[in-house]
């Protein structure tokens, strides 16, 4: 089953094409990676994705349902999460408050929120099980502002898991991140169960390699290899335009 399909998907900013007519299809559980140079059209092509951004021309279809004309927050209704590049969490809360916080909005005691915090035995089993995943669980009682900025990240990720998507969008996950730092993020995507889509924009060739399936590669907002790994490594245009720049 396919969880996501775009078609002739398009989006002019004025005289620039932006993404133009690509078209492609992510099935349940894969593990996507899109990469190009800068200005590709990576981020737009997420835009059109989440919602952020109208198409000019072409449809986008999220676990067949024709998502081209809904707006950002019926589309995360329906299971679509996007990990932002700006760190959003509650600074001067606890790991663990984050994490309740996140989850809040999706289980039913909602409306009460000051409730003990034993009634919410039924999200703490959630939570821990989504802090344990992040290996965040040891440093819960921690304020999040005294994490390292890659624990931050990683927490920021978990937080739109913990919204248990079906589908999880990263722009440059890897960005501004230590390589150690960086390696935590690949582990965890690598622990990410299978019925998370994920889609993955990044320039770091480790995490690239490390977590893809399958790669696409945009240049000038158009689809020019998608294919496994090392098809992609081994194709003379994507290393005369991408990989050679990175040479
Ligand atoms: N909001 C916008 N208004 C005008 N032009 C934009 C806008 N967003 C992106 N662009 C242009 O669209 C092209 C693709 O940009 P972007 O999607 O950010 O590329 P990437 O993420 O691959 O670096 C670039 O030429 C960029 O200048
Ligand atoms: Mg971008």
């Amino acid at each position: 089953m396919e969880a996501l399909r775009v078609e002739g998907l398009s989006r002019n900013f004025g005289g620039v094409s932006a993404v133009d007519n690509v078209s492609f299809g992510v099935e349940v559980g894969e593990r996507l990676v899109i990469i190009g140079p800068n200005g590709a059209g990576k981020t737009t092509l997420f835009n059109l994705i989440n919602g952020q951004l109208p198409a000019t021309s072409g449809r986008i279809y999220f676990l067949g349902k024709d998502i081209t004309t809904m707006p950002t927050h019926g589309r995360a209704h329906l299971g679509q999460a996007r990990a932002f590049q700006i760190i959003s969490l509650f600074l001067n809360l606890s790991v663990l408050d984050n994490a309740l916080l996140a989850l809040h909005g999706t289980n039913p005691y909602r409306f009460k929120l000051f409730r003990p915090m034993n009634d919410y035995e039924f999200i703490s089993d959630k939570v821990q099980e989504t802090l344990k995943a992040l290996d965040l669980w040891e440093k819960k009682d921690e304020l999040v502002k005294n994490l390292s900025y890659g624990e931050q990240r990683r927490m920021e990720i978990g937080l739109s898991l913990a919204l248990q998507p079906k589908l999880l969008l990263l722009d440059e996950p890897s960005a501004g991140l230590t390589m150690e730092e960086c390696s935590g993020i690949i582990d965890m995507i690598k622990n990410l169960g299978l019925e998370i889509t994920v889609i993955i924009v990044d320039h770091d060739m480790d995490l690239v390699f490390g977590v893809a399936e399958r790669i696409i590669v945009l240049h000038y907002g158009q689809i020019i290899a998608d294919g496994a790994p090392e098809q992609i490594q081994a194709d003379p245009r994507v290393k005369e335009i991408y990989l050679g720049i990175e040479e």
